[in-house]
């Protein structure tokens, strides 16, 4: 058995990152819990983009904040659910190494029907994010609540699987997961967009004809971690107007660390034009369509969207 602590130390990853990522998997055990116990209704209240709170979205929050702010490690942290990115004061807003934009828990809609969701983290160095791509991740990593909490990183060095035990740690699954070039899986998110895009509705057509397999949960977690588990797959959102001209996910809270994973596994992420990872952030909020998985797959998705 080898626990998340021990395969970051032997894959000689910073101690100041290890140290960050067992904070951040010390947030997910507190986050699996309240997800056990916690009140699974309404919060009552709308996040910075306006949509409305689970309570759990607001537990999620807090703990994760508890845990950046604890760390000492932090300079500047952005959360989805946040307006604004904040600075940690235990850092004093200068000496922490590494900035960290977070989703919470991702595909709250489906906590009360009780579908896996999860939490997404992008790790940066130096303070804060805008002028930067997702490029500039030291690491990225997500937990996923499903049947079992299953949380994946990489540090530049490969993407790795561990599972919650019993216990409360992290145990090692796979190392070095990979995601082949084809694939004969897909995940389309804004299924609505076959009534206004043709070319959308031409990219299911084919897919359908060629009997590839449906794997669509409406959680972007599991649905790109069955990517991860499966090795082959695609997931898209494309743009929607007028509501999400620029498709409905965020760039740094949830297509930039996918990006960071997806590549280090040897699959892709695009925009419809250019790498999700070459993106200029010029808001912390901002949102991007997505085409990200099997490489061939998703060059293929880009052609057709074009
Ligand atoms: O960003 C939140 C999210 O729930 C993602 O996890 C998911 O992929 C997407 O929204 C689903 O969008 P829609 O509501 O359009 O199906």
């Amino acid at each position: 058995m080898q626990l998340l602590d021990s395969h970051l130390h032997r894959a000689d990853i910073p101690d100041s990152m290890r140290h960050l990522i067992m904070y951040i998997s010390r947030a997910a055990k507190y986050i699996h819990y309240h997800l056990q116990i916690g009140d699974l209704g309404a919060a009552g209240t709308q996040n910075a983009s306006g949509e409305a709170q689970m309570a759990l979205d607001v537990v999620a929050d807090k703990i994760t904040i508890d845990n950046l702010m604890h760390c000492r490690l932090v300079n500047c942290a952005a959360s989805e659910e946040q307006e604004k990115e904040f600075v940690c004061p235990s850092c004093g807003g200068t000496k922490g190494e590494y900035s960290v934009a977070f989703d919470p828990l991702d595909g709250s809609s489906l906590i009360d029907a009780n579908l896996a969701i999860g939490s997404i983290f992008g790790i940066y160095k130096g303070k804060g994010f805008v002028g930067k791509t997702g490029r500039d991740q030291a690491a990225a990593l997500y937990i996923v609540y499903g049947p079992r909490t299953c949380l994946v990183y990489s540090a530049g060095k490969g993407v790795h699987e561990f599972h919650l035990n019993d216990v409360g740690e992290f145990t090692l699954v796979r190392e070095n997961l990979t995601v082949a070039e084809t694939a004969k899986v897909f995940a389309p998110g804004n299924l609505r967009c076959v009534n206004q895009n043709p070319k959308y509705k031409a990219l299911m057509d084919d897919w359908m004809a060629k009997e590839y397999t449906l794997r669509y949960s409406g959680g972007m977690v599991p649905d790109i971690n069955h990517i991860f588990m499966k090795g082959q797959g695609i997931f898209t959102y494309p743009p929607y107007p007028p509501k999400y001209p620029d498709g409905k996910l965020r760039l740094l809270f949830e297509c930039a660390p996918f990006a960071y994973l997806m590549e280090q596994a040897g699959g892709a992420a695009s925009n419809g034009s250019i790498d999700i990872l070459d993106i200029k952030i010029k808001d912390i909020h901002q949102r991007t369509p997505i085409y990200i998985g099997s490489k061939k797959e998703v060059e293929k998705a880009v052609k057709g969207m074009m």
